[in-house]
């Protein structure tokens, strides 16, 4: 893993995430109701290598069964090895609609199911997976904290989680540009605005792995063991 990155940002990062228009489910509903149809076309290449490179981690870490949070259109399914068994849930019954055509249409028999379930709290038992996988997905779900809590439960002890999204500059005129996007939010689907802080609070940032991924390292990637002390119960943001 050579483009690791140093984590220094987490010995001074406070335990306050940033401020963020908050959209609950019946707006993320709304918003990819909207979405669906165009999200291939639109969203769909520049996220091309954020994806790829997530299922890329999550082919080389062991155990085969896989949670993918947020699956929308079901884009990163065709990427995933053939001996991991795959469970995609997602809010939106309409990006699930989409999935569910994809999987049939490319016969992908690795995925076990596709279900309308909210990952904030979903209906599995604890450590259920070896791996959950959320790509494009924290900056978009109420409360990632909940989110990183639920996945925590669901993911057995030794188990990984893994995040690839877009989180907020540090500084300079994406900063501020990001800052600027925020207020369509909502009509957006997702946080511009959205700081890794609000996702992982100081500890798990600290021992996340965190690796840039193109174009240009607008998106991170983020790796997290998940340790058997592992606090599971929800830290809403
Ligand atoms: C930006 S899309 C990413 C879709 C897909 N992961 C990809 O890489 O293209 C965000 C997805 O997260 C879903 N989502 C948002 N909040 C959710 C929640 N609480 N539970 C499950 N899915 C959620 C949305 O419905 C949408 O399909």
């Amino acid at each position: 893993m050579s483009d690791v990155l140093p984590n220094e940002a987490a010995e001074t990062v406070v335990d306050i995430p940033s401020p963020r228009a908050a959209m609950d489910a019946n707006a993320v509903k709304a918003a990819y109701r909207r979405w669906a149809s165009v999200y291939d076309a639109l969203f769909g290449s520049i996220s091309t290598f954020g994806r790829k490179r997530a299922v890329e981690a999550v082919n080389a870490l062991p155990g085969t069964r896989v949670l993918e949070v947020g699956v929308g259109t079901g884009l990163a399914l065709p990427y995933y090895r053939a001996d991991k068994r795959i469970t995609g849930i997602d809010l939106s019954g309409d990006m699930l609609e989409r999935a569910r055509q994809r999987a049939a249409r490319l016969h992908l028999s690795n995925v076990d199911a596709l279900l309308e379930m909210d990952a904030e709290a979903t209906g599995f038992e604890d450590g259920a997976f070896d791996i959950a996988v959320a790509m494009f997905v924290a900056s978009v779900v109420p409360h990632p904290r909940a989110l990183l809590a639920e996945l925590k439960r669901v993911v057995r002890p030794g188990g990984h989680i893994l995040f690839v999204n877009h989180f907020l500059a540090e500084g300079g005129v994406r900063l501020a540009v990001e800052r600027g996007m925020a207020r369509a939010s909502h009509s957006l689907g997702w946080h511009p605005d959205f700081a890794i802080e609000s996702l992982l609070p100081p500890a798990d940032l600290r021992r996340a792995i965190l690796q840039p991924v193109p174009p240009a390292g607008l998106f991170t990637l983020v790796t997290l063991d998940r340790e058997a002390d592992d606090c599971a119960s929800p830290m809403v943001a």
